[in-house]
């Protein structure tokens, strides 16, 4: 038995019989072990590099409601506020459990979904062994949409959405008053109903009236059957629930939310059809039920690119500052950034500030949400190419005994990280720099060390069949690398499209096929 939950154009997989758990470690809480290797490996844990002291960035922009998701936040910006580690005295630790994403609480409480073989769940875990102290389980066939939870801070405690791909919407509250911490749930609403046929929910959202917004979609990565129909709805707080059908589109990423407005990206139906549009929405709740405040179509080409996911845009649209909108068009030839403006303009021409092509023609994609930061002098967006990607393992034709095979080929992906600068007046973006990187992970920014954490292959010794994986700190300014850490070799250390979260703390973590990787930079870090 095979389970996958999605992640913005992202899929973690778990193979319940896994070879990789092997030992056993009584001395914690679970069944939690470290991950083992699946090829020899020479420098696990190895730090290469120097220590860095990196001017930090300005602070993030703070969206409301004030979330935290597997995209960081409500604007989906991918970073984060806390220090990761800047490389001093750095310690690995490995844990054979698969959770994901991390969502934080302002107390330090990290909440994750679980896919496990039972179902999935929602856990309350240890910080530093990873390991469960409280559980929250849906009603029997509820298949919850884990990669689309929503945290909201309630002064110490919090409350999760969560919605099941059946229709179900979910608001689960922590309380973290207590110890272990209780999970309750607080609302149970059924839309199912105001679905159309063949249609399953995966996002659901807060606003600042506190409507749950969400919406229909499927990741089609490994298993998805493609939608042709999207509805978009809200469920007030006294539980009515408005809506909007779109026809002939599809929802097959995340959304982002400001104070009352939501805005979602779609692309053709994933279906076999020629139509090439996609469009990006901007809605809120009007008197009258769902007001579509602005539409802007874009070029989604005829057909998914080798390696993607993504029938449409890949992109979960990412917020910058309160002025601009990112997300990626799927034009056939050559992608581009296209950058929106937030606010509706008079016409729908003007909708789109700058369109900047990312790429090599005929070699690029892009499945996973740009990481964009705001500052006093500008805007940017980091996108990475994904264009011929390996499969994400198992794939529909592997075993685990593929457990080194060829979906850890990192060499047959076009390499390409680029960083696109948005002015704070005017319409001329521009490449900042661009650098040779494979990276199909969701990496993280950190504005108060600088950089921006990632995991990448070694490409000398992959093509030599090794598979050798570290887990990188590049510089956010100059996309330079500046340290890195080796996690492990063999398919057991492959990212597997999935991604990192830092914690109050300071510890990153990143998802592998194994589990989890966690770093903290060790005492005498400042
Ligand atoms: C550990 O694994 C055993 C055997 O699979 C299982 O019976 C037990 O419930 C597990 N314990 C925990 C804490 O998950
Ligand atoms: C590890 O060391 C062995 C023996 O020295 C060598 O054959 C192999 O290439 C090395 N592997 C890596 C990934 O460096
Ligand atoms: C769950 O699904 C199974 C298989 O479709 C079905 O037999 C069972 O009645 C369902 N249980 C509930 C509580 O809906
Ligand atoms: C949290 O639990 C404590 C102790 O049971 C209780 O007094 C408090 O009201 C709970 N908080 C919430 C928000 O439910
Ligand atoms: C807040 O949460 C932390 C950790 O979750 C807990 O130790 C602390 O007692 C809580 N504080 C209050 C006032 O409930
Ligand atoms: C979408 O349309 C295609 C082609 O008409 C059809 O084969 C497929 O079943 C439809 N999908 C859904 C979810 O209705
Ligand atoms: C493609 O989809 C758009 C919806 O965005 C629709 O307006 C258009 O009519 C469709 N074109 C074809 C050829 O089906
Ligand atoms: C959202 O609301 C906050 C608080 O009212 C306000 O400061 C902020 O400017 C608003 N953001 C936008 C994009 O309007
Ligand atoms: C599985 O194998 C079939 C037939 O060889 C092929 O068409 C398909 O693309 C493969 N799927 C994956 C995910 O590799
Ligand atoms: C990895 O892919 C490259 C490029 O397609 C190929 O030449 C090489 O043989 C592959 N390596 C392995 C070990 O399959
Ligand atoms: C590195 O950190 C560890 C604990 O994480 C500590 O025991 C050790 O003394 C530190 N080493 C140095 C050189 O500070």
């Amino acid at each position: 038995m095979r389970l996958n939950f999605v992640a913005s154009g992202l899929v973690l997989n778990i193979a319940t019989a896994n070879a990789l758990q092997s030992h056993q470690n009584s001395a914690r809480d679970s069944n939690i072990t470290s991950i083992t290797s699946s090829q020899a490996v020479n420098g696990s844990g190895q730090f290469i590099g120097y220590i860095t002291c990196l001017k930090p960035l300005e602070p993030k922009t703070q969206y409301l409601p004030d979330a935290s998701m597997m995209h960081q936040d409500g604007g989906n910006t991918g970073s984060t506020d806390y220090a990761g580690p800047i490389g001093k005295n750095i310690t690995m630790s490995t844990f054979s459990t698969r959770i994901a994403p991390f969502l934080f609480d302002p107390s330090g409480g990290v909440t994750a979904g679980e896919p496990g073989t039972s179902g999935y769940s929602l856990k309350a875990v240890d910080p530093e062994t990873l390991g469960a102290i409280s559980s929250w389980s849906p009603p029997t066939n509820q298949t919850l949409n884990l990669a689309y939870i929503q945290q909201i801070a309630a002064g110490n405690d919090s409350i999760i959405l969560v919605t099941s791909t059946q229709g179900r919407v979910f608001v689960v509250q922590r309380n973290n008053s207590v110890s272990p911490p209780t999970f309750t749930t607080s609302k149970d609403i059924d839309v199912s109903h105001v679905l159309q046929p063949g249609e399953q929910l995966l996002n659901g959202m807060y606003d600042t009236l506190s409507n749950i917004w969400f919406t229909t979609g499927v990741i089609l990565g490994l298993a998805g059957t493609p939608e042709n129909t999207t509805t978009v709805g809200y469920i007030t707080p006294s539980d009515q629930i408005s809506t909007i059908h779109l026809q002939n589109q599809a929802v097959e990423n995340g959304i982002a939310v400001s104070n009352t407005t939501v805005y979602v990206v779609t692309g053709p139906p994933g279906g076999d059809t020629m139509n090439s549009t996609g469009n990006m929405y901007a809605f809120q709740a009007g008197g009258a039920g769902v007001k579509t405040v602005w539409s802007a179509p874009y070029d989604a080409g005829s057909k998914k690119q080798p390696g993607g996911f993504a029938r449409g845009s890949g992109t979960t649209p990412t917020l910058l500052g309160n002025a601009y909108i990112a997300v990626t068009d799927h034009a056939d030839t050559q992608t581009s950034l296209l950058i929106y403006h937030q606010t509706a303009q008079e016409c729908e021409d003007a909708q789109l500030l700058c369109k900047v092509p990312i790429f090599a023609p005929g070699a690029s994609a892009v499945d996973v949400g740009s990481i964009g930061h705001a500052s006093e002098h500008g805007y940017s967006a980091v996108l990475f190419n994904d264009y011929n990607a390996p499969p994400i393992y198992p794939s529909a034709n592997a075993t685990a005994s593929d457990i080194n095979g060829a979906f850890n080929n990192m060499t047959i992906m076009a390499a390409g990280g680029v960083r696109v600068e948005i002015p704070l007046v005017g319409s001329d973006c521009k490449i900042a720099w661009e650098k040779d990187i494979r990276m199909k992970s969701v990496p993280i920014l950190s504005t108060k060390t600088g950089l921006l954490y990632g995991y990448e292959q070694d490409i000398e010794d992959a093509e030599n069949g090794e598979w050798v994986w570290y887990v990188t700190a590049r510089n956010w300014e100059t996309g330079d690398l500046v340290w890195k850490v080796q996690t492990g070799a063999g398919g057991s250390f492959n990212d597997d499209f999935q991604g990192n979260a830092i914690g109050k703390d300071g510890r990153l973590y990143q998802g592998v096929v194994g589990g989890i990787v966690a770093l903290k930079d060790g005492d005498g870090a400042t």
